[in-house]
């Protein structure tokens, strides 16, 4: 049995399997065709954080895969009233198939995971955010072909999206060029995760321009994650350089694309000129969400099947 807890838990091979089967799944949606592979199985949804994207990315995705969902939030089931992880690990998965887990620390999901008889996939934590990434790449590839070799240019906060961009570029084969403002800078050890990352696949940028210089892609996310709300004016502040405009845009390379997890908040992190703008596939981005996932729940439950 096999988790999704971090972008590093699968293989590069996995990963060329991943968007075959992504593309493939994608096709098929277009052309109304049926595709039932998780017939009468059961994904159990938990989010501790607010979700637009992820919630009706895995809902979509796991009706159209022929399965159901459970919604369960913070607020209305025993998580919010101190059940412990390990019970409800226990209770949650004796009754469904599959269980994605929006939550805080990436401790909780580890722990949740230690206690799942099905496979758990992390729908976001305050450290990682793989399946953003996984539908990231797989975007990039459709516009652009294969990502091996090529430069990510990430301007903005050391956060979950900045850690898993790491890990992607070192298993996947390509360069992150990262620029935050100084005391908001991504946490190499923790960006690493038990399997380590090459030092090579990543270069830290003082000037956010500087990190954009002949970039293929340049992303951002938002200055304050969720979770982090306190520290919102310090934020403000901190972060006013690192808005991705057109003269970043002009630096990177002339057919860069730009991405976006979103939420954005244009003339914050973005100008509104850029995420509105030709090079941006924000909206791809988004919905490719559903389609990489939908592969994901299938591999993890079925394996390969192509
Ligand atoms: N990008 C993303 O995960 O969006 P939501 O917070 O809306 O799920
Ligand atoms: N870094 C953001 C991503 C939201 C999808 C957050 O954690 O809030």
């Amino acid at each position: 049995m096999k988790h999704y807890l971090q972008f590093n838990d699968l293989t590069a091979d996995e990963y060329a399997y991943l968007f075959e089967r992504a593309a493939l799944i994608k096709k098929k949606f277009k052309a109304y065709e049926k595709h039932h592979p998780l017939a009468d199985r059961t994904l159990a949804m938990i989010f501790e954080k607010a979700s637009t994207r992820t919630r009706v990315s895995f809902e979509a995705g796991m009706y159209q895969l022929g399965g159901s969902v459970v919604h369960l939030t913070t607020g209305d089931s025993q998580l919010g009233r101190a059940e412990p992880i390990e019970d409800s690990a226990k209770v949650i998965s004796r009754m469904v198939d599959l269980v994605m887990i929006r939550t805080f620390e990436q401790t909780k999901i580890e722990r949740f995971a230690a206690d799942s008889r099905v496979p758990v996939i992390n729908g976001l934590t305050n450290e990682f955010h793989p399946c953003q990434i996984l539908a990231d790449i797989f975007t990039y590839i459709e516009h652009r072909g294969s990502i091996q070799g090529k430069t990510v240019a990430w301007v903005g906060d050391g956060n979950n999206m900045a850690n898993t961009w790491l890990q992607a570029a070192s298993l996947l084969g390509f360069k992150v060029h990262v620029s935050t403002p100084r005391g908001y800078e991504v946490d190499e050890k923790l960006a690493a995760g038990a399997s380590g990352i090459s030092a090579g696949s990543y270069q830290f940028f003082s000037n956010p321009l500087e990190a954009c210089k002949g970039a293929d892609l340049v992303t951002t996310d938002v200055w304050t994650s969720m979770g982090y709300e306190a520290e919102n004016e310090a934020r403000k502040a901190a972060f006013a350089d690192w808005c991705v405009d057109a003269e970043m845009m002009a630096a990177a390379k002339a057919d860069a694309l730009f991405m976006h997890c979103l939420p954005a908040h244009r003339g914050e992190e973005v100008e509104a000129d850029v995420i509105d703008g030709p090079q941006s596939v924000v909206w791809d981005e988004a919905e490719n969400r559903m389609h990489v996932q939908k592969a994901l729940m299938e591999y993890l439950l079925l394996g390969r099947v192509a």
